[in-house]
Order: structure tokens, then sequence, then C-alpha cells
């Protein structure tokens, strides 16, 4: 009796123990899993991971995987077979000789974990993430994290030499176009592949972590530590922090994926499911897909005949241009082909302009693939040129006629490329379906020769009127639905605030962001359209303008600008003498913070953000409704956001001025070292005043130095643009960049480039210096830098 008792005590007492043995993360030799729906993953101890099949969505094929368990889209971290699917009923096995064992249903070997003829033990799925078969020595034979497919997780690492493929899409897991790599030299980088052959185009991401004077400086791993910060280890223990953010507490998982679109991308989520977005976004590389892939090789972003485009997350988006379709209809991604025949057999039958046309599109360019630039030339002769030439299958005119032949490369769609696209297309086959890029005047050219072909046919008029007015109604409504006001939202979809509102949202004006020539900023959120918005409340201490009026129409005038290189205005505040202005926030600080740290960005960064403010200030002269001069451009009114896009602040506080209001007798504005001479003559002070800033912005982007070190000191060589004025007459253009060498991303032409904008934009005679509009074409390279002249040629105030 005595010794049932203590059995059943002892069977008490094990029954937990038995019980967690299953769920220990401990896989025994033998052990099996059957592609079916119900069939049950290996867990890790916690439950988060699994390791099993999954089947992949709107198909019968099955993918062995790794993923979050507990999470409810289950994101795969790992796949095996090169992320090739299996049919139903494959079996996984753990064997001791061979480790995985993946076969399918007839038995047949289909892939298995590299080991053979080892001596596994057990496997065990680790709470990490990583799927380990160990032996019976306890040592590691093989896991997952070496081994990674396009994901990398917390406590894994990347020794020079590893690999990231992208996926094809995002449910195909196949091998896709982008891999991102740890360089022999030290670097992270991120490029397309040739397929098949695995050939490497140019790098469109490069770490600044190499350095050639010193091996021990360059990096030597990747790490992801536990906490899930990035950031590349030196050879000397030094750190490149790749998360600059800051992340949230613990109870968030951590990923980063090569997402299939070519974008390497930080991901957190947190781990109890809270009904928000599901990954959201730490930072990302690159910057802008769609233009940062460069190089003559490969398709760019998108396939061939295909053209990019960000959207609102900046990831990139592929749209074939009219009168193209998917070579492969459920590749988005891929390239396009033209849906009519450009041949060069048809010529004698008919005359070139009675088989083709041109449609003319809006915003689109190829950069690089041209066979033929012809200038000078007109808009018509370019047109005719492209049309009769069999080989041409598209043309950009601006001043020049750049005709382009298939396949046309690089494809991107940039609001700010103003120039004039023309896209070849046969008559007979009229571009009629694909996705169109919105442009007016090719619509009603459409509608034009629609109802000429349908002129015979009273019916079909009759019904293309409805169709017309259907459409009509639609987009009548859509706007309607727009335009709808919220209750404290005014027409510019501005906010207002009550200052005990913004009291509130910045907890009473406690965290400082910094100080400007308008007063304090300071940190805040508000619940806006029901997610919280991190916001940066300026308290307008000097106010120029007393009326209520004044105030509201200049705040009126900058919630009118809508650019992606302005930060834009959230809401204001204006109750007695309470007037403050709400931003949105901007995670990546100044400008001046970037370009004056100890790490200097890499050449593209800087460009990309030269171009930027070009663009940005080019907007505000010369494409907003009331003409914008910033007065006050330099490194500390400029913000990045999230994706290190220059956003320029400040703006519209000065004084307004109106388009033929020239001078103001008012006291200087703007910061010493970046004000034009003009500021201290009696002559007119126009747009030119920020060109000249933005020059001197532009050399300190360039040489990430600032224009007034020891600028009290009055020494020469110590005022930037005299030194770059020096080296470039004297052709050492070298000295002036202090980047890493091993920088492979450099340009020198376009560094030469640069430079001589910059000049241009110094000149002491403004009628010199180019408009905003000709410097980022310039920036650009989409027309030609003249040798610019001595910035002054009379020995100058400055
Ligand atoms: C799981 O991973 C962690 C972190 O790498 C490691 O410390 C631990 O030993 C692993 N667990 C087992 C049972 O190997
Ligand atoms: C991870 O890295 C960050 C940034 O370098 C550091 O602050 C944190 O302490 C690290 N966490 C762990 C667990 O090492």
């Amino acid at each position: 009796m005595s010794s049932f008792l203590y059995l059943l005590l002892l069977l008490t007492f094990m029954l937990p123990i038995l019980v967690n043995a299953q769920d220990s993360g401990a896989v025994e030799i033998g052990a099996s899993i059957t592609a079916t729906d119900d069939a049950t993953p290996w867990l890790s101890p916690s439950g988060e991971f699994a390791f099993g099949f999954r089947k992949i969505q709107n198909t019968d094929l099955y993918l062995l995987s790794i993923w979050y368990h507990k999470i409810p889209d289950k994101t795969i971290v790992w796949f095996s077979n090169d992320g090739i699917t299996v049919p139903r009923k494959s079996k996984v096995v753990l064997t001791a000789l061979h480790g995985i064992v993946l076969s399918d249903s007839l038995g047949k070997e289909l892939w298995k974990s590299g080991t053979n003829n080892t001596d596994i033990s057990y496997a065990y799925m680790n709470n990490t993430g990583n799927f380990m078969l160990m032996g019976s020595d306890g040592f590691k034979l093989w896991d997952s994290f070496s081994n990674p497919t396009d994901t990398l997780l917390p406590t894994q690492s990347m020794e020079i030499g590893g690999v990231l493929y992208s996926r094809v899409s995002e449910t195909n897991f196949a091998k896709g176009r982008f891999q991102s790599r740890m360089l022999k030299g030290g670097t992270f980088e991120i490029n397309p592949r040739e397929m098949p052959t695995y050939n490497a185009y140019r790098s469109y991401y490069v770490s600044p972590t190499s350095d050639p004077n010193d091996k021990n400086n360059s990096g030597l791993y990747l790490s992801f530590n536990e906490t899930g910060y990035m950031y590349i280890v030196r050879g000397n223990g030094g750190i490149y922090d790749l998360t600059k953010q800051k992340l949230p507490a613990p109870g968030y998982y951590h990923r980063a994926t090569l997402d299939f679109d070519g974008v390497f991308t930080q991901y957190y989520h947190p781990k109890e499911f809270t009904g928000t977005p599901s990954w959201t976004v730490v930072w990302q590389e690159p910057g802008n897909m769609c233009a940062d892939v460069k190089g003559v090789h490969g398709s760019g972003a998108c396939g061939f005949n295909n053209v990019c485009s960000l959207d609102d997350k900046r990831r990139p988006v592929c749209e074939c241009i009219k009168g193209y379709v998917l070579l492969n209809p459920r590749d988005e991604y891929g390239s396009c082909k033209p849906n009519f025949s450009l041949s060069c057999d048809d010529n004698g039958l008919s005359s070139a302009e009675e088989l083709y046309g041109l449609l003319e599109l809006r915003d689109i360019d190829w950069p690089n693939s041209e066979y033929a630039v012809q200038t000078p030339i007109s808009e018509i002769e370019c047109k005719r040129s492209c049309l009769s030439d069999c080989f041409c299958a598209a043309a950009i005119y601006s001043n020049a006629c750049w005709k382009k032949k298939l396949p046309l490369a690089h494809g991107i769609r940039d609001q700010n490329f103003n120039h004039k696209t023309f896209v070849k297309f046969r008559k007979a086959d009229l571009p009629l379906q694909g996705p169109n890029f919105p442009n007016k005047k090719d619509q009603d050219n459409l509608i034009l020769v629609v109802s000429v072909l349908l002129f015979s046919s009273i019916f079909f008029n009759i019904m293309l009127l409805a169709v017309v007015c259907l459409g009509f109604f639609y987009i009548y409504r859509k706007k309607a639905i727009q335009h709808q006001p919220h209750n404290t939202v005014t027409e510019n979809n501005l906010r207002f605030f009550t200052f005990k509102e913004l009291e509130k949202a910045t907890s009473g004006f406690k965290e400082e962001l910094g100080r400007g020539a308008f007063g304090i900023v300071y940190k805040g959120a508000v619940q806006l359209s029901s997610t919280t918005t991190i916001i940066a409340v300026k308290k307008l201490d000097r106010m120029t303008q007393d009326t209520d009026k004044e105030f509201k129409s200049e705040v009126s005038i900058i919630a009118q600008t809508h650019h992606k290189n302005l930060v834009r205005l959230v809401g204001f505040c204006d109750e007695g003498r309470q007037r403050l202005l709400v931003y949105e926030y901007m995670v990546n600080g100044t400008l001046a913070r970037l370009l004056f740290a100890d790490v200097k960005p890499g050449w593209m960064q800087r460009s990309h953000i030269g171009l930027g403010i070009a663009r940005g200030l080019a907007y505000l002269h010369e494409e907003c409704s009331t003409q914008i001069i910033h007065c006050d451009i330099k490194p500390q009114n400029i913000l990045l956001d999230e994706y290190h896009n220059a956003r320029i602040s400040d703006f519209g506080l000065a004084k307004l001025l109106n388009i033929n209001q020239s001078r103001t007798n008012t006291a200087i504005r703007g910061t010493k070292g970046y004000v034009a001479a003009e500021w201290f003559r009696n002559i007119p002070v126009t747009v030119k005043v920020d060109v000249y800033s933005f020059g001197v912005l532009l050399l300190e982007i360039i040489c990430c130095r600032r224009s007034v070190e020891n600028f009290e000191l009055g020494g020469g060589k110590d005022i930037l643009t005299d030194l770059a004025w020096d080296c470039f007459r004297e052709g050492r253009l070298g000295d002036l960049v202090e980047i890493e060498k091993e920088d492979e991303s450099i340009k020198w032409n376009e560094l030469g480039r640069f430079v001589m904008v910059g000049i241009w934009c110094i000149q002491e005679d403004p009628s010199l210096r180019p408009t905003m509009r000709k410097v980022s074409q310039m920036l650009e390279g989409v027309v030609d830098v003249p040798y610019p002249p001595c910035p002054s040629p009379f020995s100058s105030t400055r």
C-alpha cells in the first residue's frame, strides 16, 4: 500500500516534467513531420518559433520553414530547399547521419541539411529562432543561423562571405534578383545580381566600413544583438551602427529582411498582438530604391521596360509603360514587353508616320539607355526623328533629343523630371490596355483616336459618352469625398490645436529639440486619425506680425506647400499671445549633426541629400502659389527623415516676399558664412540669396566640413568657399572630400559636377548664379555644367 502511494506521489511529481518534455524544444532522432494541413510543427520551448511545413497560399504546396508561431501573420524567417516548395505528403525526418532530410511522398530525397556522416544526437528549436543540430559531444554541427535565407534575427551575425538572397516575390520564396553580402573589404553591400550566373552588379548600398589604410579599422562581421540593434563590428572592436534609431523596450520581436523588392529592412512587432499594423519599419536601405540602383548593366529596381516609383512607404512599385504588358503577368516587378511589334521590316511598305505614333508621358526617364543624342534640335524634329528611326522605342526631349532603344532599363518615375518623354507605339495595336500613368494629354489623344475609330457607329458613340459621363461622375464623387471637412481641420488639412492640447502633447514643453531664430522647438506626441504621431512643436517667441490675419495667412501659405523635401506643417495654435506651429517630427535630426559627426556619410548619401535640398528650394522658389524665399539656408535648418531624405525646415517664416517685391530694408537675415553679398550692398535681394546659401551648403555637404571653421580668425584657407575654388582650379578635387577611400560609390565625374555647381551658386554677381531649377538639373546631370568663373573676381567684403 505504502509503495503504491509512493508511486502515485512520484507520478504526480513527474507529470509536469513529462508534459514539459514535449515543449522542451528538443527533437529526437527519427522524429518526422508529414506535409499536411494539420501537421504539428516542432516548437521552441517558449512556443514562439516553429519548424515545420507551411502551406503556401492558394496552392497545395508546402515549404519546410521556420516562422514566428505566436503572431497572426506567422512570418517566415528561414526556409529550406532554396525556397522551392514541395508537394503534399512530403516528409521531413531527422536522421543521425544526414541531419534533416526532406523527401517527397514516394521517398525521393529532395533536400538535406549540409551535414554528412556525422553523429547527430538530437535537434533543438531554440527560443532565438535558431534550429540547431547537436552532436553527442554537445557541439553544434549545423544550424539555420549559419545558413540564412533572406532574414536575420537577434543574436545572429553575418561573417565575411555571408549572403542573404531576396525572394522572387512576397509568396515565391525562390532566389530573386537581389543579394546582400558581407564582403572581404569589410563592407556590407546590397546589389542586384544577374540570373542565373550570380554575377554581382554594382552595389546600391555600401556601408562605410572599409579602411584600406588600416585593415583593423575595416568591418569584420555584422552583428544583430539580443536587444535588436544591428551594427558592423570592426577588426579593432569599433562599431558602425546600422540601427541608428532607438528601439522600443522589450516585448518586441525584431528581424531584418532583404525584401523581395531589394530593400533591406529592419522591422519590429509587438509580441502581444495589439491590433496595430503588424511589422513596423525601423530603417531601410537604400533610401530611394528607384534612383539608387544605378550602373550600366541590369534592368534596375524593376524589370526591363518597367518603370519604378516609390509608394508612400518609400517602397518601390513597378508599372509597365503604356502599350507594354508584363512578360509574366504574376510578376509585377519583372520585365514588360511591347504589346505590339516594333520592327525595321515595315519600312518601305508604308511610311513610319503611318505605322507608328508617339505617346507623351510625364515624369518618366530611363537614364543611360540612349543610343543617340541629337542637339541642337527642336521638339518636332526630335519626335520625327524617333518616329522614322526603326531602332527608336522612346525619346526624351529637353533642348536635346535622347533616343532610347529596347529594352529600356532603369526606368524611373520622378515628379521632378521635367523633360518630355515620348514612347513609340504601333497604330494598328492601340495601347488601350496596360496600366497608365495619368497624363491628361495622352488620355485626350486616346479618346480622340477612339472616337474617330468609332465614328461610323452612333450607338458606340452614345456608349462612349455614357462611359465618359460615368467616369466624370466617379472622379467628381471621389473628389467630393476627399474634400469633406473634418471637425478641426482646415481646407489645407491643417489642424487647429488649443494651447492646452499642445501643453499636454509636449508634457508641459519638457523635451527641447532645438532653438532657432524664431523660438524653441519641443518634442511631443498627438493622436492624429487614430494613430499616435510624434510631432515637433515650435513656440514662436518673436512675431513680426501682430495681427491675427497676417499670422493666419502666413500659416496658410506654409500649409499649401507639399514637397517631399520640405518638412510638413501639421497644424498650429493661435490663442492670444500663444502662437505655435506643429510640424511632423524628423527622426534623424539635423543635417549638421550628420555632416559634422566623426563618421562621415558616404558619397551616395551626400549626393542624395544635396539633390533633395536643391529640389525643395526650386519648389519654394518656382512652384508654390506664393514664392517663398527661405533666407536662412544652413545645415541646422535641414532635417533628415527616417529614410535620410533631406527636408527643409523653417521656410516661410522669414517675411514672405511677393514676386514683385524685391527688397526689404530690414536687418540682415540669415547666418554668417551663408549670406550673400547683396545683403550688405545696395542691390535688390532676390531668390538668388538662397542660391548663394545653397552653394555654401552644397560645398559643406561635399566636403563634410563647416564653411566657417575658424571664420573669426579670417585665415584664407579656412574659408571653405575659397578652398573649394582653389582645389577646383588646381584639379585637386580629392583634397576636398573626406571619404573613406574604398567608397566605391563615389563617382568622380559626379563630384566634379557638384563642385562646379557649388561654385556657380556662390558667384558674387547674383545674376551669374543659376536658378534653383537649373541647379537641380545640373546636379542630376541632365544639363551640362559650364566651367565656372572665379566666384569673387573683385576682392569682396566677405
Ligand atoms: C539557444 O541560444 C542561446 C543564444 O545563442 C544559447 O545561449 C543557448 O545555449 C541555446 N540553447 C541551447 C539549448 O543550445
Ligand atoms: C545592443 O547594442 C546596443 C547599441 O550598441 C546597446 O546599447 C545594447 O546594450 C546592446 N545589447 C546587448 C544585450 O548587448
